[in-house]
């Protein structure tokens, strides 16, 4: 990552079981950022160089989180959302309700969303475009190809048509203030334990950069872009997935639901 603040974000998806152990970890991540904070702050380093970190939990413990996590410095984003503000819409979720209840950050575009909830890239732009809509709150928009279109050779092609249907009619503005922040994701690196390597991920990002270079006209906005890498981040493999040029971040799933582990790669970020 060049001149892009590093971001971390813990994706729980739908764990853990209990409140119980969602309480439990939230006071753990937020006691070990804040020692992380004093650690860097011991070393003289800026605020500024601090990796942003963001927690998803499931949406039940949203206000615990918001709570627990307040001045620790992590902040709490949704899973997802709709693209519904208010009314006769039963169980959606509104981006404006979210963002008044202290979230700061929305998920769209996973690709458990999209592949077991059936989203498509159309109505993922369209959720987009309502939260952009609510000034401050960032969207962390998940693309990724799967394993067959790995295997055919399709990642560019993939990469491509997801970004230019997700980002249809969002000016550049969003991207270069960064209100949205995109995460690679291969599918095939996701909850399989199989990481990409380094140079994989750096090859995916730097498609993803000329991809929106191309969309936009403008080298610009494809520089300011943070990219996260997602797919079974561990401890272990952060370190040298963030030497990469084009890897600002990671966007972890299963090793967030561990305070340890979790720590260990916001520390190395
Ligand atoms: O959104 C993050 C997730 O898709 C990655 O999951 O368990 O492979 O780190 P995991």
């Amino acid at each position: 990552a060049l001149h892009r603040r590093p971001i971390v974000a813990g994706n729980w998806k739908l764990n853990p079981s209990t409140r119980g152990e969602a309480i439990t970890l939230l006071k753990l991540l937020a006691a070990n950022f804040i020692n992380h904070r004093n650690d860097n702050n011991n070393y003289g380093l800026a605020s500024s160089t601090l990796p942003e970190v963001v927690i998803f939990p499931p949406l039940p413990y949203l206000s615990d989180a918001i709570q627990i996590l307040a001045g620790s410095g992590i902040q709490v984003g949704a899973q997802t959302a709709g693209p519904n503000e208010k009314g006769a819409y039963t169980g959606e979720i509104a981006p404006s309700m979210l963002v008044s209840s202290g979230v700061s950050h929305i998920l769209l575009g996973h690709s458990e969303r999209r592949t077991l909830f059936g989203e498509t890239n159309e109505y993922i732009n369209m959720v987009l475009r309502k939260c952009l809509d609510i000034p401050s709150v960032k969207v962390i928009l998940c693309i990724g190809e799967s394993l067959s279109e790995y295997e055919n050779g399709l990642l560019e092609t993939v990469i491509d048509e997801q970004l230019r249907g997700c980002l249809a009619n969002v000016d550049a503005k969003y991207l270069l203030s960064d209100r949205i922040i995109l995460a690679y994701e291969p599918v095939w690196a996701i909850g399989t334990g199989l990481t990409a390597t380094p140079s994989q991920a750096q090859y995916a990002h730097e498609v993803i950069r000329a991809s929106l270079a191309k969309y936009y006209g403008s080298e610009e906005v494809a520089s300011a872009v943070r990219i996260q890498y997602g797919g079974s981040v561990t401890p272990e493999s952060m370190e040298a997935l963030m030497s990469e040029r084009d890897v600002d971040g990671a966007l972890v799933g299963g090793a967030s639901l561990n305070a340890d582990s979790f720590t260990r790669i916001f520390d190395v970020a």
